[in-house]
């Protein structure tokens, strides 16, 4: 049978492998996918053991997406944007890297029936996780699209490399001080301050009637950023728990060719966090 893993530390927590057990048993892929912790400084003997042993692709998480970037003798232009990669292909020709995430973000803000093309969009956060949603995002010609950050060069930084060629979309970086007086549609939060139940301090007004909050992290319960847009007058709100099964959804189909259903594993994924303890 096919082998697949994703490569973590730490890694118990992971739901990948329920999601592709899932995906496999409703296409009817032969595969088997488990979670594989690797030391620190043994991701790439760890990845080069598992290919060895017949893998034929993992999914990569933290700490290791900058070390599985720089381990591929191939890049998608999704993980060179990121210059991060959370999807590893195994084949004659080497290791392929791709980025899946900044695709099952978009993916589910449709899913939620949210069309970003001429929406004004405010990203937070110039890390990781904000690098690999921009090129995503900006495929989708929204009129604007602000990234803030607690650190502004970071963020000024991020919009200049990726401003789009055009004026199609305007890109712009800020702190979250330089937000106040501007309204946006879809408020994305790809910080890591919800690891700390934390959260950016926005400005009030920064949410337009019928906005959407959402935070690419998740949990059993709302995140402080849901909360707090709430209090801000967010009308809707979303966490992070449907990218998830996107960006595995868009990984199987790198790896498969076949396109699983997902909202009966965002379901399914649900109804098992809101039973943990
Ligand atoms: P990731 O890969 O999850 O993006 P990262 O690259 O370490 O992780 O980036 C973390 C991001 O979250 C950064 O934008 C960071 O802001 P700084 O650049 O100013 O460090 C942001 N962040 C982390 N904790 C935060 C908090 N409590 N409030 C606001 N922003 C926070």
């Amino acid at each position: 049978m096919d082998r697949y893993a994703v490569f973590g530390n730490p890694i118990s927590h992971s739901k990948s492998p329920f999601i592709h057990a899932r995906f496999a048993e409703q296409t009817g892929e032969a595969l088997e996918y488990e979670a594989l912790l690797a030391r620190r400084e043994g991701f790439a003997a760890a990845v080069a053991d598992f290919r060895a042993a017949g893998g034929r692709g993992a999914n990569v998480t933290l700490p290791f997406k900058l070390e599985a970037f720089a381990l591929a003798d191939r890049r998608s232009t999704h993980a060179e944007a990121a210059g991060a990669a959370n999807t590893l292909i195994f084949d004659a020709r080497g290791i392929t890297a791709d980025n899946t995430d900044g695709i099952g973000l978009v993916r589910d803000l449709h899913h939620l029936g949210c069309e970003l093309e001429g929406c004004r969009v405010l990203l937070l956060g110039a890390g990781g996780a904000a690098r690999g949603a921009l090129l995503p995002l900006l495929a989708e010609a929204p009129s604007a699209l602000t990234i803030a950050n607690r650190t502004p060069e970071k963020a000024v930084a991020l919009a200049t490399q990726f401003q789009p060629e055009g004026r199609a979309c305007a890109l712009l970086g800020c702190g979250f001080d330089g937000l106040r007086g501007t309204t946006f549609d879809v408020v994305i939060n790809a910080t890591s301050s919800s690891l700390s139940d934390d959260a950016p301090p926005l400005p009030a007004g920064v949410y337009a009637p019928g906005a959407l909050a959402y935070d690419m992290m998740y949990g059993r319960d709302e995140t402080r950023f849901m909360r707090a847009a709430r209090a801000l007058g967010a009308e809707r709100l979303a966490d992070g728990l449907g990218m998830l099964v996107e960006q595995a959804a868009e990984s199987f189909f790198l790896w498969r060719g076949v396109r699983p259903e997902t909202q009966v594993v965002r379901d399914a994924l649900r109804a098992a966090l809101s039973q943990s303890s």
